[in-house]
């Protein structure tokens, strides 16, 4: 776990926030070990801006890879920083319920999760089954 906490502290040292002045760093490991990091990139155009989760998703995929196996999320609030929904949802597409996730402050609080506890009842291919209108 240390390695993520070293990568996602690299990544958070890049972020763009000018607007929230707020830096989260991610870093995921997938199924074969790698790991990539991902750091929230802000926009002036508010809701255009990028969650650090999600740019490190978008590295792995690129990489060619598609199964998280642990999450690592930190930031410099008091609290351990918790991923906002659609990243949860972000997460749950490559990420198995058991999946791992730390939340972290860069001054060493941590509190952890499984995917499937921040993301009870998430919305999948399940649910899509069985619609009969055949379009
Ligand atoms: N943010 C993340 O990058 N990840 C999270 O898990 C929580 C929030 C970013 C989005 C925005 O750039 C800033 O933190 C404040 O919401």
């Amino acid at each position: 776990m240390q390695d993520l906490v070293t990568a996602a502290t690299a990544a958070r040292e890049n972020a763009h926030a000018p607007y929230s002045n707020f830096k989260v760093g991610a870093a995921i490991r997938t199924a074969t070990g790698r790991v990539f990091t991902g750091c929230n990139v802000e926009n002036i155009a508010y809701p255009e801006g990028t969650c650090a989760e999600a740019g490190a998703i978008a590295a792995m995929v690129a990489a060619g890879e598609r199964e998280i196996s642990e999450v690592l999320v930190i930031a410099g609030g008091e609290e351990p920083v918790s991923p906002c929904g659609g990243c949860r949802q972000k997460l749950a597409e490559f990420g198995a319920p058991d999946v791992p996730v730390t939340m972290a402050t860069i001054s060493g609080r941590i509190a952890t999760a499984r995917l499937g506890e921040l993301l009870p009842g998430a919305f999948s291919a399940r649910h899509m089954a069985g619609d009969g209108e055949g379009e």
